[in-house]
């Protein structure tokens, strides 16, 4: 049976949800938001150690201005209202992505991090300002400061993601079936799991599915067996 440490998660199809219930994208928002916490509580159940979740990419910029002010005020009542509920359940929060959002937010976010980090339950590793092209890009960056070698140890250690564990699974819903600039370096092995349903349709019972399906699939990491 494969153990599963870390699941990695593109919450794709808010907006549509939205939109298909006569509603707003931004109400698909919110609901997706409901999901997040629902996954988070499962995760937490299934002891899965890391959860790394996409919530806003480099390439989400070119959204409405309306969209994205929403999304972050969603993003810091969310904190301030929960933070304190993960550092009891030993979340630690960590933020994958480069932090230049408003004073406000980045101070939230900052001491969000502080105050959760030596937890060691459930790490979430929240995307945000998010790309993956861009992380290898600093990486190489970094490691070329460092004066190290260019190695495929160098790299993943040198990533955001450096001191974790690359994702076992990696789950899209939305219907869509593409990494969208997402963890490339991470994924190469990971088990990748397309789903039909929207973000905010997206349930627990869907989720313990896929980890059971994983569970069952054999990992040869290239070799035969
Ligand atoms: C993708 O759906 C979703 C996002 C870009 C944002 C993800 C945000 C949440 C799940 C809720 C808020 C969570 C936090 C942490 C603030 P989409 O809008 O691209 O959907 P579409 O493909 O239907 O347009």
């Amino acid at each position: 049976m494969n153990p599963i440490k870390h699941v990695a998660i593109i919450m794709d199809g808010n907006g549509r949800w939205g939109i298909n219930k006569k509603k707003s994208r931004n109400y698909g928002h919110q609901q997706g938001l409901k999901t997040v916490e629902k996954i988070i509580i499962e995760s937490l159940k299934k002891n899965i150690r890391y959860l790394t979740l996409f919530a806003f990419s480099t390439e989400n910029w070119k959204r409405p201005k309306s969209e994205i002010k929403f999304l972050f005020s969603l993003l810091e009542k969310f904190l301030i209202k929960k933070i304190k509920a993960f550092h009891k359940n030993k979340i630690k929060l960590f933020i994958i992505g480069k932090k230049n959002f408003s004073k406000k937010l980045n101070n939230l976010l900052n001491e969000s991090e502080r105050l959760t980090s030596k937890n060691n339950k459930l790490q979430i590793n929240l995307a945000l300002n998010y790309g993956s092209k861009s992380e290898i890009v600093s990486t190489f960056d970094i490691i070329k400061k460092k004066g190290l070698k260019i190695s495929e140890k160098t790299i993943s250690k040198n990533l955001y993601t450096g001191n974790i564990p690359d994702p076992d699974i990696l789950i899209r819903t939305g219907n869509t079936n593409r990494l969208s600039n997402f963890l490339l370096w991470q994924l190469a092995y990971s088990e990748i799991f397309f789903e039909k349903k929207l973000w905010p349709d997206f349930n627990k019972k869907d989720y313990n599915r896929i980890i059971n399906n994983y569970k069952k699939i054999k990992r040869n990491f290239g070799d035969i067996q």
